[in-house]
């Protein structure tokens, strides 16, 4: 399949970035970061997620990092629901859409959301419904497609299955999550193969964390199976509180550094991203998670 001219980078950051995060970080601080992500081009930006505080604390503010943060006319805003509750606490907060997300693999759904796969769909539908009346997109997450941190090894057909479900309740777009970034390169794309089967590749999306360094390979991998949608995160950052040791999400200026390269276009300002990334890095005390990044900080 020819490379796509287009790619959309679905910014995660904010929230599969700092969820991870132990350290309190201001409201401010979240706010900034996302204004700078709205100035560096980002069309889509996870602002955070309306969980169990319980369950995932950093997120405990994203009704109010949506009331402060600077909105440009055409960028998504969007937010995690794992419930009802957290859909309307969502929709409350004005967000542009939201996220469910469920996993391909029983383990993790009852460690990340304490429900099985089958009970986390039904969760899904009033949700579904609730957002059609109000004009709502929602984009669905399966997680897990390329392995469990419980289970091991999960079957293409069974990540097939969980996104069906999730398109055919009216998900518009079905990210298919690499969660402990396991996966490799034919992996993914026999993955993507067995998934088009069901669901159309244009409403299909990756989501890769790079604990394993195998991110971009999977990227480009996904690329030559006619995916044009990738989720990123700035400066590498996060992971999942459910998946131990799993790192952060593939570094947005690391995909951009490729696409670019591949003459793809994405609207994205590097210096403005590398800028972005480098802010938050120095809020969390960290060094960032790009290549790229690093590269050009030093010189
Ligand atoms: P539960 O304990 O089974 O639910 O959690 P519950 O209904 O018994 O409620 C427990 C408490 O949470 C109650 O409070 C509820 O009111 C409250 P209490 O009475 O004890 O004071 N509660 C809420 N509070 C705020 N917002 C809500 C909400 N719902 C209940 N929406 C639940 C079930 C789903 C709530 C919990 O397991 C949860 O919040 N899980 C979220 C886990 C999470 O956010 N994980 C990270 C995101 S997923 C991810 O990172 C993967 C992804 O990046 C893709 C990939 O990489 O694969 C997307
Ligand atoms: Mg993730």
């Amino acid at each position: 399949m020819p490379l796509p001219q287009h790619v959309r980078l679905v910014e995660v950051g904010p929230r599969d970035g700092l969820q991870n995060e132990a350290q309190p970080i201001s409201v401010a601080d979240k706010v900034q970061l996302v204004d700078e992500l709205t100035a560096a081009g980002l069309s889509y930006i996870e602002v955070g997620s309306f969980v169990s505080p319980k369950w995932v604390p950093q997120m405990a503010g994203s009704a109010e990092v949506f009331a402060q943060i600077q909105r440009k006319a055409g960028v998504t805003y969007a937010a995690l629901a794992p419930n009802f509750r957290g859909f309307e606490d969502a929709l409350a907060a004005g967000v542009t859409e939201v996220a469910v997300f469920a996993a391909a693999s029983e383990a993790f759904s009852q460690r990340n959301i304490n429900c099985s796969i089958s009970e986390s769909l039904e969760r899904f539908v009033p949700i579904m419904e609730a957002a059609r009346l109000h004009g709502i997109r929602v984009r669905g997450y399966v997680s897990c497609v390329l392995g469990c941190p419980y289970e091991g090894q999960v079957a293409p057909q069974q990540v097939a299955s969980v996104a069906n479900e999730l398109f055919a309740m009216g998900c518009y777009e079905v990210s298919l999550g690499d969660t402990i970034g396991t996966g490799t390169p034919g992996a993914t794309r026999t993955l993507f193969d067995v998934v088009a089967g069901q669901i159309p590749r244009g409403k299909l999306a990756g989501h890769f964390h790079d604990t394993y360094g195998q991110a971009l390979a999977n990227i480009y991998a996904s690329l030559l199976e006619g995916i044009q949608v990738f989720d990123s995160s700035i400066a590498g950052l996060g992971g999942c509180p459910y998946a131990k040791g799993a790192s952060g999400n593939v570094a947005t200026e690391d995909v951009l550094y490729m696409l670019n390269g591949l003459g793809i276009d994405t609207g994205i300002d590097m210096d403005r991203l590398i800028a972005a990334g480098q802010r938050i890095c120095d809020v969390l005390g960290r060094p960032t998670g790009s290549r790229v990044a690093k590269v050009r900080l030093a010189s």
